[in-house]
């Protein structure tokens, strides 16, 4: 029999990743029938457990979005069938050959493709990369390894992480995820951008004031600190994805190419034009940042914890909990746009944006209904990537009734009143590409240089001179240093619609 088989092996079966994302994942693939039809998933950590306790951790999980829908409990017995469980360290490629030969018997010698999930700290992670694609551990299809980050911590450890990943692996077996590129409202850039004439035209600094893209997070570092306190907010969100983003919306037009059999070439192209737009960006001085760190604070009777209560953060700690950033693009698209980010934990809503807010039009006829304050009379439009996910355009308009007053309202496009399927979590797009071959989501190496190459210096800066966070109280809207570096440009941040 020459058909294929694939088997997934996610290594770090019992984090909270795993648990979390990947296995509801896997089974909200398989509920749509979008797995190929052999295919075989192994849990792979150090605890000892049985198959039918991987299969009672799995369904616990299970309690995904489609949990509700008909025949849901029948297609998750079929689906936990399928789920192994094999122990073994992750260093070890004894342990790995073992879960080869178990591999091998679910194969029945039909050509073997192999997907390995890593989802493991990152000091074990080259070992483990070694061991699973060690030929102990490799079928006789294709091998694939998809990594998490954090890819190392700046430009050189980043180096020395990609060098030494290939040594086991081609760049093409290598799948760096980051999982916002997977999200419904990021991968609908392009077409918002490119198939509407209302956009394209508009997307240069000649329309566009300022770009704003912003993450918040309303809870801490809940029992993540000891992670988190080693790279900070500026590499855990703003150097992965938050900069996708800004690489996506403000790429250059791709050539278009037609046919279906050259998606390879097309692949390559959006990623050349999302590296190129990377490289001619400024890096990032001291002086467009402004970090924070969060603070207890009391609210209705509740005390809401420091960063530094963390058991796992050191008391003196300086990590960031909070940064916002000032980024240029040195091209002749964007030349002095600024594309202002902002992310931080524990402040007081939760949520990712796109705010694009375009200029003032000249001589407008109506500015003097606006009084002094002409930014709100500007459009802006908003892509809401989460939650609740959306797309709207303000505008002005006028209020009805005999008077001439003006306000600015929603063209409003709004996900869940528009659509009535649901939308895929990130991490099924991603792994359903990652079995189909798909790399158009995963960061290439280049890129993840680039990426490196804007923050390194800055975030050295202010490791080497100790730039000490500003505190801002849990549960409010962040330091307010982040509104005189907004205002440095002539910018006024947007506030999650
Ligand atoms: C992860 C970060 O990459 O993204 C976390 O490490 C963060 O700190 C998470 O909480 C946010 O992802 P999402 O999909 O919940 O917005």
């Amino acid at each position: 029999e020459n058909e294929s088989t694939v088997s997934i092996t996610v290594v770090g079966a019992s984090g909270d990743l795993a648990k979390k994302k990947i296995f509801p994942a896997l089974f909200a693939l398989y509920y749509e029938d979008c797995l190929p039809k052999h295919f075989t998933i192994y849990g792979y950590a150090r605890s000892k457990m049985t198959d039918a306790e991987l299969r009672n951790m799995v369904s616990k999980t299970l309690t995904c979005r489609i949990d509700k829908r008909e025949n849901c409990s029948e297609k998750m017995d079929q689906f936990l069938k399928r789920c192994f469980y094999h122990s073994g360290q992750y260093d070890s490629e004894e342990n790995f050959a073992q879960l080869d030969k178990k591999l091998k018997r679910h194969e029945g010698g039909r050509v073997s493709n192999r997907l390995f999930y890593l989802s493991i700290p990152p000091n074990i992670f080259v070992e483990a990369v070694k061991c699973a694609s060690s030929s102990a551990s490799s079928g006789n299809g294709w091998t694939r390894v998809i990594v998490e980050k954090p890819f190392g911590r700046d430009s050189e450890s980043s180096a020395v992480l990609t060098k030494s990943l290939k040594q086991y692996l081609t760049e093409d077996q290598i799948f760096r995820i980051d999982h916002y590129l997977g999200k419904e409202l990021v991968e609908n850039l392009s077409v918002l951008r490119f198939a509407n004439l209302i956009f394209e035209p508009l997307w240069t600094r000649q329309y566009i004031r300022n770009v704003q893209i912003i993450f918040s997070e309303d809870f801490g570092t809940e029992g993540r600190g000891g992670y988190f306190d080693n790279y900070g907010i500026i590499r855990d969100i703003m150097q992965n994805h938050l900069l996708q983003i800004l690489a996506l919306f403000a790429m250059e037009t791709p050539v278009s190419l037609d046919a279906e059999d050259i998606r390879n070439e097309k692949t390559k192209l959006l990623s050349v034009c999302q590296v190129k737009v990377l490289r001619s960006m400024r890096p990032l001085r001291l002086e467009d940042v402004v970090i924070g760190q969060y603070k207890s604070h009391s609210k209705g009777g509740v005390t809401y914890p420091s960063y530094t209560d963390d058991k796992t953060v050191p008391k003196d700690s300086l990590t960031p909990t909070f940064a916002a950033a000032a980024l240029f693009i040195d091209n002749a698209r964007w030349d002095g746009v600024p594309f202002l980010m902002k992310a931080g934990k524990a402040l007081h809503n939760k949520g990712a944006e796109i705010r694009v807010q375009f200029r003032h039009v000249p001589g407008n006829l109506y500015n003097r209904n606006f009084g002094t304050d002409l930014d709100r009379a500007t459009n802006e439009l908003v892509i809401r990537v989460q939650p609740d996910e959306a797309i709207f355009l303000k505008i002005n308009n006028k209020v009805p009734g005999l008077g001439m007053r003006l306000d600015r309202s929603n063209l409003n496009l709004h996900y869940a009143a528009r659509y009535s399927k649901e939308i895929p979590d990130a991490y099924e797009r991603l792994l359903l590409d990652a079995i189909e071959g798909e790399r158009r989501l995963f960061i290439r190496s280049d890129e993840l240089d680039a990426a490196w190459a804007l923050f390194t210096p800055v975030l050295k800066e202010l490791e080497e001179k100790k730039i000490i966070p500003e505190s801002y109280p849990y549960g409010s809207r962040g330091p307010v240093g982040a509104h005189y570096l907004a205002a440095r440009y002539n910018v006024r941040w947007g506030d999650l619609d």
